[in-house]
């Protein structure tokens, strides 16, 4: 039965009346036109459908729409309008860190959780930061590398 669920999505109030079990994935794309969010395995293992809910990284093909009264998610489209967003898009850019493009969003907010909590990882926390995402093109290594080096350009805003 449809329910009225309220949350905040990229800084803006939202309210959708649905079932309170699909999918956030399903929610965002279809409902909400949030097609930035990618639907990859739709199970838990590849990361393309990564958002951030209250700043950490979540598999929106796994949570049900009705857990997130009242929380802050934030999908790569509102990550976009932010500063971080520019230092981790030029680093990637730079690095080669994109090529088909399918796990870039999903990388970036990654990326992005990452850095909330750890502005100067690792390359092994940064590793392990990105564990969930599965990306087919590029090896990882340039990504890795591309956040080690937006975590240094971007000294102050994490
Ligand atoms: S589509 Fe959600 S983890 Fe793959
Ligand atoms: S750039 Fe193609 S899957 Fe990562």
């Amino acid at each position: 039965m449809a329910e009225r669920i309220e949350f905040v999505l990229n800084g803006r109030n939202v309210a959708v009346e649905t079932d309170p079990l699909r999918r956030l994935l399903d929610v965002l794309r279809e409902d909400l036109g949030y097609t930035g969010t990618k639907e990859g395995c739709g199970e838990g293992e590849c990361g393309a459908c990564s958002v951030l809910v209250d700043g950490r990284l979540v598999n929106s093909c796994l949570a049900a729409v009705g857990t997130l009264a009242g929380r802050e998610v934030m999908t790569i489209e509102g990550f976009r309008e932010t500063e971080r967003f520019k230092v981790l898009e030029r680093a990637f850019g730079e690095a080669g860190a994109v090529q088909c493009g399918f796990c870039t969003p999903g990388m970036l907010l990654a990326g992005e959780a990452l850095l909330r909590r750890n502005p100067q990882p690792s390359e092994t926390e940064i590793r392990t930061a990105l564990s969930g995402n599965l990306c087919r093109c590029t090896g990882y290594g340039m990504i890795v590398a591309a956040i080690q080096d937006a975590a240094q350009r971007g000294e102050g805003l994490w």
